[in-house]
């Protein structure tokens, strides 16, 4: 069977970003491959290790939203990096053969520090980001990545590694994994730009009725749709995205009826917060069965965990083996 990883750092509850960037992939993925789901809370720390407070709680809340959107823990793993060392191991190694000027031109990186205002990586871990995360995902041999499309660069940088390592060490160890991407794997906030936590600009996975419904209205257009009979342009528009993401059935005639200038945003958008609304309803109903019980999603993640950490344990025997240095001890 096909082995997948992903990760995701503790950023608490989740947003329709993540959702239909890639937790509706992992849902899907679960019946039919080897999944293995990781909270990256290392990664949480490459930018915010003066801030650690936070992060528990934080951990407990996404994997209850993964749990209430369908992850099922008989289906899936569900790990903690920092519960199988085994990553922060082969982190090293594979920082030993990765050249600085790849993690320097990494563009994730350079879009980061950008935002920050910053000249160089926060610190010598946030330059190795995407070491670590083909530590994760290589352990596993995970041969694909559901994520977003903001990840993209970070597999590019582990296929790399991959094939670095298996050509310096004439082996065949690890896969040149590939990202999966979804149907909608950019998702952009009411404001226009990338939905984030930072950003403020987000649709949770928690929110109510009242707050979906006026965040929908206060979601930017096509520009040049200006009053209600101009013709659209779907393309262009964020909420147009949004009713292909939900797989609005009415999804053509939409486009259609907003070209031709038929269809008014103030009607798109409340048709839009409907469907939203209800999809979020049946993740909340979802949610009552875990919200609350700390206990049983701290059991989940660690079976999960120990579970992840046999199979890293026979990756890094193999890793030594083929770097030669397990002298046979
Ligand atoms: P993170 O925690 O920033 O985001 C988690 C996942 O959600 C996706 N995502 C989005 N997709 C579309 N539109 C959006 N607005 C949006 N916001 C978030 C992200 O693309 C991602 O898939 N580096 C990773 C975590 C990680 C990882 C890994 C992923 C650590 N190790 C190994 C894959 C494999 C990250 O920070 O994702």
């Amino acid at each position: 069977k096909e082995k997948i990883f992903s990760g995701m750092r503790p950023t608490g509850r989740m947003h329709v970003g993540h959702y239909f960037g890639a937790l509706q992939n992992w849902v899907r993925l679960q019946d039919e491959y080897d999944c293995i789901f990781g909270v990256a809370d290392w990664h949480a720390l490459t930018t915010a290790f003066d801030n650690t407070q936070e992060i528990e709680k934080n951990l407990i809340e996404m994997v209850t939203d993964w749990l209430s959107v369908g992850l099922d823990p008989e289906k899936s793993t569900l790990m903690v990096q920092s519960l199988v060392p085994e990553h922060a191991e082969l982190n090293l190694l594979f920082s030993m053969i990765t050249p600085v000027g790849w993690l320097e031109r990494n563009p994730v990186l350079k879009q980061q520090l950008q935002d920050m205002g910053l000249k160089e990586a926060v610190g010598f871990g946030h330059l190795g980001y995407p070491v670590l995360m083909a530590a994760d995902i290589l352990i596993y041999k995970a041969s694909r990545v559901p994520v977003g499309e903001d990840q993209v660069p970070h597999i590019e940088i582990t296929r790399e590694i991959a094939r670095r390592f298996n050509f310096l060490y004439q082996c065949s160890v690890f896969p040149e994994p590939e990202a999966l991407l979804t149907s909608s794997p950019r998702i952009l906030g009411i404001d226009g730009r990338k939905m984030s936590k930072s950003l403020n600009n987000y649709i949770a996975l928690s929110d109510t009725r009242e707050d979906i419904q006026k965040k929908v209205m206060a979601m930017f257009t096509d520009p040049e749709k200006i009053r209600r009979h101009d013709p659209g342009h779907p393309e262009r528009c964020n909420v147009f995205t949004f009713h292909k993401a939900i797989a609005n059935p009415q999804a053509e005639e939409i486009e259609r009826d907003c070209r031709s200038g038929s269809l008014g945003c103030v009607a798109c958008k409340r048709q839009l917060a409907e469907l939203l609304a209800d999809f979020i309803d049946r993740v909340t109903f979802l949610r009552t069965r875990y919200q609350g019980k700390e206990k049983l999603v701290r059991e989940i993640l660690v079976e999960g965990s120990r579970k992840a950490r046999e199979i890293a344990r026979k990756t890094m025997e193999e890793v030594r083996e083929a770097m030669k240095i397990s002298y046979g001890i």
